[in-house]
């Protein structure tokens, strides 16, 4: 069978993103336009800004990827896109440029679900992986526990009542004084802290064992700040971030632990941004070793927002002929294993 290229492109929130992937597996290019250094001065994303950079950056990121590969538009199989879920403005921009894209180029348009492309980044370096896996999506708008059942079928076994993880990570960061992205600076400095240092609650969701809630703890972590605050003590910014990072880490390997045992799993993977943790790396690889379960996880470049994963996830669509008419739309809350 002949070599399929895809083009893929990526603007659900704060990055701009272009890649072009052959067979769902090899990545020819990876462009990413970040536009952190804009968010931070605001303490977290603007929406209405993330659009405009998006309107500014796509068409260079999408010609960079297009040339980095050494690839034309005609040599181009398919182009993927994300649709959802997340900020509309943002995904509205991606949407366009690359509808217009296909249609110019007479070729098919595949729409990806934007988790489905956090799972999907673990085939870009793992070239014999193959589903069925244990998968814990840790990212900043989405906490999920799924099981990848076969390409483009998931089952959701849990998910956040309220915070994702990565939100936790950014909200205490930013209590702490760190400021944002929060989640790769409280990896820093938590590696200088004591993880036993404070006792933060671990969360239950009664009823719902693979269910999540982080509200609590980002709760707990306020608290003992104001408290410390006004009994005028000083607190240790290190011991904060590492005890609070235990609490997270603790639940999240705990739950996968749990439910790998329940399905009979042998496979567990992670994704999204959270999952270049390097406490979440260290607390599952060691559950995994104990419990003799293959570790699976994506480099951080392709764990935090990028066009790559999307062209994995859009591979295993255009084999199945799964295409998206020219009236493809943004779903800001588009659920997992919904296609449009
Ligand atoms: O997957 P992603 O780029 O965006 C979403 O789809 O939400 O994830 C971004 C999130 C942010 O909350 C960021 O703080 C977090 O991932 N993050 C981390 C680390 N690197 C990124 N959290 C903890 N430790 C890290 N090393
Ligand atoms: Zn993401």
């Amino acid at each position: 069978m002949k070599d399929i290229k895809i083009l893929a492109v990526e603007s659900s929130c704060d990055e701009t993103a272009a890649a072009v992937i052959e067979n769902g597996r090899k990545v020819l290019s990876n462009v990413i336009y970040s536009q952190i250094d804009l968010h931070t001065l605001y303490g977290g994303v603007v929406p209405e800004i993330a659009s405009r950079k998006h309107i500014e950056k796509i068409n260079p990121v999408i010609e960079q990827a297009l040339s980095d590969a050494g690839v034309g538009l005609k040599e181009l199989d398919a182009v993927a896109v994300t649709y959802g879920p997340g900020l509309v403005g943002p995904l509205l921009v991606g949407v366009s440029a690359a509808k217009s894209l296909a249609y110019a180029a007479g070729l098919p348009l595949i729409g990806v679900h934007h988790i489905e492309g956090h799972v999907s980044a673990n085939f870009l370096e793992h070239p014999d992986l193959e589903p069925p896996f244990l998968c814990l999506i840790v990212s900043g708008g989405h906490t999920h526990l799924v099981i990848m059942k076969d390409y483009g079928e998931y089952e959701i076994l849990g998910r956040t009542h309220d915070d994702a993880a990565g939100e936790a990570y950014d909200k205490v960061a930013r209590a702490i004084g760190l400021g944002y992205p929060g989640g790769p600076k409280i990896d820093k400095v938590a590696k200088e802290g004591d993880p036993k240092a404070i006792a933060f609650p671990r969360a239950k969701v009664d009823d719902c064992p693979y269910d999540f809630s982080f509200s609590g703890l980002k709760s707990a972590v306020l608290n003992y700040l104001n408290q410390a605050e006004m009994k005028g003590e000083e607190i240790n910014r290190n011991d904060v971030a590492a005890s609070f990072q235990a609490a997270v880490v603790d639940v999240l390997v705990d739950k996968t632990m749990h439910a790998a045992k329940e399905y009979g799993f042998k496979k567990v993977a992670l994704a999204g941004g959270v999952a270049s943790n390097s406490a979440l790396r260290a607390g599952m690889k060691a559950a995994c070793e104990k419990r003799g379960l293959e570790m699976i996880y994506p480099s951080p470049i392709y764990c935090t927002d990028n066009a790559a994963m999307i062209g994995a996830a859009a591979y295993y669509e255009f084999l199945k002929g799964n295409f998206s008419g020219l009236d493809l739309n943004a779903i800001p809350n588009l659920r997992l294993g919904e296609r449009k």
